[in-house]
């Protein structure tokens, strides 16, 4: 199995340290090690799109089929994290910034334990995304965008928050008075608004299959 090295003290973007006389403690169990054990590499699926464009939903149903295959996974998800680690943030540019920014460095440390996570955030601007990116090697982040029509999330409005968005009850709401930049270049495009679910998985899987991330189905 090969694996990239790892960038586990690379100490690259995000702010600059503010704590002084602290030193990097390397661990004896390398991610190298893990992967070994486990059987599979670890990596960061970073789903991106609007609010209501299948993110959570498609994370969520990849995890379970890479779950049903024994391997090691984890969903990292915007309503829930909001709810805990990033409690304290709105939705302000510089809110949705340090979001974004902690999401990295979480990932960060499961892809360091040997787990295949997937994030579920809007995650709007190019510029956040990039700095997560470059957190880990080249290989290790797979930007995934769901790329439902703002029409179709507004349409489906799963949790109201459209409508409430177009009465101005809520500010800077991405798609309406924010802005959602999709990404260029994302190793893969979902269109989530068009292919049903099922459909959606295959495609993320077999990207996962490709990279080496996951085994190949066995021959029946
Ligand atoms: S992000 O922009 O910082 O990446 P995040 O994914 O954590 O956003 O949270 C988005 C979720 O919060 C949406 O799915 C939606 O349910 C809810 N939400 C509440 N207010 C907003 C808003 N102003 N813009 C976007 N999503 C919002």
């Amino acid at each position: 199995m090969t694996l990239p090295s790892s960038s586990q003290a690379s100490g690259t973007a995000g702010p600059a340290l503010q704590a002084r006389n602290i030193v990097w403690h390397h661990s004896t169990v390398t991610r190298a090690a893990r992967a070994h054990q486990r059987g599979h590499r670890s990596a960061i699926l970073w789903f991106t799109g609007l609010s209501g464009a299948g993110k959570s939903t498609l994370a969520n149903a990849v995890n379970s089929a890479l779950f049903e295959q024994g391997l090691a996974c984890y969903v990292l998800d915007g309503d829930n994290v909001r709810h805990g680690l990033c409690s304290d943030l709105g939705f302000s540019d510089a809110d949705r910034e340090e979001n974004i920014r902690r999401i990295g460095e979480v990932a960060k440390l499961f892809l360091d334990a040997g787990v295949v996570v997937l994030t579920a955030f809007v995650s709007p601007f190019r510029a956040d995304r990039q700095r997560a990116r470059e957190l880990v090697e080249p290989g290790d982040f797979l930007e995934i965008h769901c790329a439902a029509e703002l029409e179709v999330c507004e349409q489906r409005d799963t949790k109201g928050l459209y409508a409430r968005a177009r009465a101005g009850e809520i500010k800077d709401f991405t798609g309406i008075s924010s802005p959602y930049e999709a990404p260029d270049n994302p190793e893969l495009r979902v269109a989530t608004g068009e292919v049903n679910l099922d459909g959606c998985v295959a495609q993320v899987l077999q990207e996962l299959e490709r990279r080496g991330i996951i085994p190949e189905p066995a021959e029946p």
